[in-house]
Formats: structure tokens, C-alpha cells, sequence
């Protein structure tokens, strides 16, 4: 499966030789436990298993809570609390369902500015990049629509703010939120069918991260260094690389059972802290909330999605040239989608021949530059849209498509990069010495 020269499974029982000759799903699970990787690998490589982990619990949780709850405009808001008061240890599921949806979040997040640092996104890991980011896309979907089931305030009037996005889209713009919605405005058709997809996109979410380790497993992970294994021979490979199995599962169930402390802690402690509380007022189409919130994780889009009003020269320029097609409602989509349609071509983007950002100088300033700058932006899309946060919202969308399209671009032609480590073995013996390279011995 792997480029890297290794030992492969060979069945020794009659039984193991039966089965491996009809299918060799032992030997899949041997090679994929027992794949070479980079032995310099940092904490930075924890979220991959993080996310895995979540996803299954997302999986469990939810289908526990689907056999309690309602999808039905006039009961699902009480199914809810029933889950809450009634169901044993229906409290605790429906917590850590919550709370399990922000912590995916916080572990695709890392594990994306993970990738954007030390360049995972190059050559040869374009595809694990594009199926990574369809999974981000599904991510998104999934928890648009899992939010709306609780039927509360904030699920009725944020999925009709989202939806009305599509509204803007000139010409077939309505027959789009129509069709989304199921009806001219949300209601029970737009419940069933969010419920349905809610339940269905994990398992989408499951098989798209098959391919997605199908793929880095074929092209081998990357590592700090951004240097690649030596493929020469087993014995040289040996040299850069572990067995992901025992010593990789061990240091990602240590980090996770860390990240676990704190997980457990915010679901007995302080469960409703990232939630908004007019969610536990039941939908009323007749009373809209003063703000309109979308939860944590969308805010840097929906501050893009928000920054290009009327007033923006660009867009203006835009709406001149196009005739009033592009109104600034439809480029502020535009600039959501695009936001996120920068991010899923830094491969082609980036033009350096440095993979690790720890050899590039000048694109490190720029990298954390965009790390302040989603936060920022995280942090103005659910100020109200007025002076100041207008502008700072259209300063923070600028520098979020001038790093991708133009800085990146740029700088690949421009820095000088510094000397990388020849081999993976040097970097790591570099930082525990030489004797430390053997820790099986
Ligand atoms: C459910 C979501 C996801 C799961 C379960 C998942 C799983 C994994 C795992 C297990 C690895 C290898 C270990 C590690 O790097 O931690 C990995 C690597 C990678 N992932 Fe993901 N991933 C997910 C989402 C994403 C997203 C949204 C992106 C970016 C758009 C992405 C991009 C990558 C890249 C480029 C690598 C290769 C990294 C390297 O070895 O440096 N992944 N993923």
C-alpha cells in the first residue's frame, strides 16, 4: 500500500493462508497498523486520530439521541427536553453530542493549520488535501443541520437567514431555497429533510475519511521537516521511520486521553458555555432574535460572508460591471464560498519548493499572521455588523484571500529559504540525540 519499503503480512496458520487467499482484510489491517511513519513526527500529528475518534462518537451519541427525538416542528423542541429529563443518561448523551461537535471542530481546525504550516497540502498529498477539504464541507453541513433539530430560536431564525444566502443566487436564487427548504420558508418540510441528512452525511463524513487515509497512506505522512523518507531499501527506510503500531497509537491515546480531561470537564461542568441560550426558547417564526448568531465555528465565514456590504468600493465596482447581477448580498456569498475555495487550492497556490514552514523564514510571519487573523475573525462575526466591526471584518476577509492569493504565491518566488535537514533520522537525532534512535532496543 505504502511507497516506503516494508514488511508485509504473510499468513502462517491454515486458517490464516484460507482466509488471506479469499480476502486479505488481516493483511490490510496489518499494513495499515504496521505502516512506516516519519519517526520526528510532532504533537501537530495527534488530530488525525482526535478527529477519528470523534467522528465515532458523534456516530453513537447521535444515533442514541435519533431513538428519543421527534422531528416534528410541534415536538421537537419538547422530544429534546424529554431527552434531557426523562431518558436515562440522555442529559449526558445529548452533552456530549453538543460539545463533541465543537471539539471535531477545534481538531479539524488544528489539523488544517497542521497542513497549511508544514505544507502537507504539496506535492504528493494534493488529493489527501481535496478529499480532506470535502470532509471539512460535509463537516459543515452536517452541523447546519444538526442544529436546526432542537427547533429552538436560534435553529429556526439562523436556518433561514443560511438558506436565504441561496435567495441571493440571481435568477434561480428562489427556486434553490425552495427546493432546500422543501417549502417557501422554514418549516417541517425543512426539519424531515435536515433530520434525514443529519443522520445520513456522518457515514458520507466515514467513508470520504477511508480514501482520505487510502490516500496519505499511499503517499506516506508527512513531518516536521517536510523531508521525505529515504526509499532506498527497508534498512534505509528503517532509518527515518516506526511502526505506526505500538509506537504512534500509544502517543495519540496519551494526547487524546489528555484532550479527554478536558472534554469530560466541559460536558459535566459548564456544558451550555459554547451554546447560545435563546436556542432554549422554542422556534417562533413571529419573534426574530435581536442577533442572529451562527455557532463558534462558522463565525470567521460568516464574518466574510457578512464584510462586503453596499458600502465596499470593490463591491460596488463589481455590482457597476456586472449590471446589478452581483448585488453585495450575492458577493458576500461569493466570498464565503471563496474563502473556502482559497484554502482548498493552496496546493496549486503555494509556489515554493519548501514543503516545512520552519525552513521558511518569511512565509512563518505570514503564517501566524493568518492564524491572529481567523481568530479575529472569529471573534467579529458575532460582534453586530457597525463601526467597528465592519471594518475590521473587511480588513481581516482582505488579508485572509491576499495570503492565499497573492502572499503565497508570491513569497515561493521572493524568500530564501533556509537549509533543511538532509534526512529525517539527522533532524530527529538532532533533537534527542543519536542513542534515542533505537527505543525498541
Ligand atoms: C473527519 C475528518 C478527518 C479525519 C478523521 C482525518 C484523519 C487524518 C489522519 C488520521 C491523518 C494522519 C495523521 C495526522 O496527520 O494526524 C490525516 C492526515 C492528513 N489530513 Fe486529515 N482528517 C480529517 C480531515 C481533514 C481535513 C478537513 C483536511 C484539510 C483540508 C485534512 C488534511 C490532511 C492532510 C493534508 C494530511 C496528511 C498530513 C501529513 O501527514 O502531514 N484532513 N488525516
Amino acid at each position: 500500500m505504502s511507497g516506503i519499503p516494508h514488511d508485509h503480512y504473510e499468513p502462517k496458520s491454515g486458517i490464516e493462508k484460507w482466509l488471506h487467499s479469499r480476502l486479505p482484510v488481516v493483511g490490510l489491517l496489518y499494513d495499515t497498523l504496521m505502516i512506516p511513519t516519519p519517526k520526528n513526527l510532532n504533537w501537530m500529528w495527534i488530530w488525525g486520530i482526535v478527529l477519528t475518534f470523534c467522528l465515532v462518537l458523534q456516530i453513537i451519541t447521535g444515533i442514541i439521541l435519533a431513538m428519543h427525538y421527534t422531528p416534528h416542528v410541534d415536538m421537537a423542541f419538547a422530544s429534546i427536553e424529554h431527552i434531557m429529563r426523562n431518558v436515562n443518561g440522555g442529559h449526558m448523551m445529548r452533552y456530549v453530542h453538543m460539545n463533541g461537535a465543537s471539539l471535531f471542530f477545534v481538531a479539524v481546525y488544528a489539523h488544517i493549520f497542521r497542513g497549511l504550516y508544514y505544507g502537507s497540502y504539496k506535492a504528493p498529498r494534493e488529493v489527501t488535501w481535496i478529499i480532506g477539504m470535502l470532509i471539512y464541507l460535509c463537516m459543515m453541513g452536517t452541523a447546519f443541520m444538526g442544529y436546526v433539530l432542537p427547533w429552538g430560536q436560534m435553529s429556526f431564525h439562523g436556518t433561514a437567514v443560511i438558506t436565504g444566502l441561496f435567495g441571493a443566487i440571481p435568477g434561480i436564487g428562489e427556486a434553490i431555497q425552495t427546493w432546500l427548504l422543501g417549502a417557501s420558508a422554514v418549516g417541517q418540510p425543512a426539519l424531515n429533510r435536515f433530520f434525514s441528512l443529519h443522520y445520513l452525511l456522518p457515514f458520507v463524513i466515514a467513508g470520504l475519511v477511508v480514501v482520505h487515509i487510502w490516500a496519505f497512506h499511499s503517499t506516506g505522512n508527512n513531518n516536521p521537516t517536510g523531508v521525505d523518507v529515504r526509499k532506498d531499501s527497508k534498512a534505509v527506510a528503517e532509518k527515518d521511520t516506526l511502526p505506526f503500531w505500538p509506537y504512534f497509537v500509544i502517543k495519540d491515546v496519551f494526547a487524546l486521553a489528555v484532550i479527554m480531561l478536558i472534554f469530560w470537564a466541559i460536558v459535566g461542568f459548564m456544558p451550555n458555555y459554547l451554546g447560545h441560550p435563546d436556542n432554549y426558547i422554542e422556534a417562533n417564526a413571529l419573534v426574530t432574535p435581536a442577533h442572529i448568531v451562527p455557532e463558534w465555528y462558522f463565525l470567521p465565514f460568516y464574518a466574510i460572508l457578512r464584510a462586503f456590504t453596499a458600502d465596499v468600493w470593490a463591491v460596488q465596482l463589481v455590482s457597476f460591471v456586472t449590471g446589478g447581477i452581483i448585488n453585495a448580498k450575492f458577493f458576500g456569498v461569493l466570498a464565503m464560498f471563496g474563502a473556502i475555495a482559497v484554502l482548498a487550492l493552496a496546493p496549486w497556490l503555494d509556489t515554493s519548493s519548501v514543503r516545512s514552514g520552519r525552513y521558511r523564514p518569511m512565509f512563518k510571519w505570514w503564517f501566524v499572521l493568518l492564524v491572529i487573523d481567523f481568530f479575529v475573525l472569529m471573534w467579529v462575526g458575532a460582534r453586530p455588523a457597525e463601526f467597528p466591526y465592519d471594518w475590521i471584518s473587511l480588513i481581516a476577509s482582505a488579508y485572509w484571500f491576499a495570503y492565499f492569493l497573492i502572499i503565497l504565491p508570491l513569497l515561493g518566488v521572493i524568500e530564501k529559504p533556509e537549509a533543511q535537514p538532509a534526512t529525517i533520522e539527522a533532524d530527529f537525532d538532532a533533537h534527542y540525540g543519536a542513542k534515542a534512535e533505537t527505543p525498541a532496543e
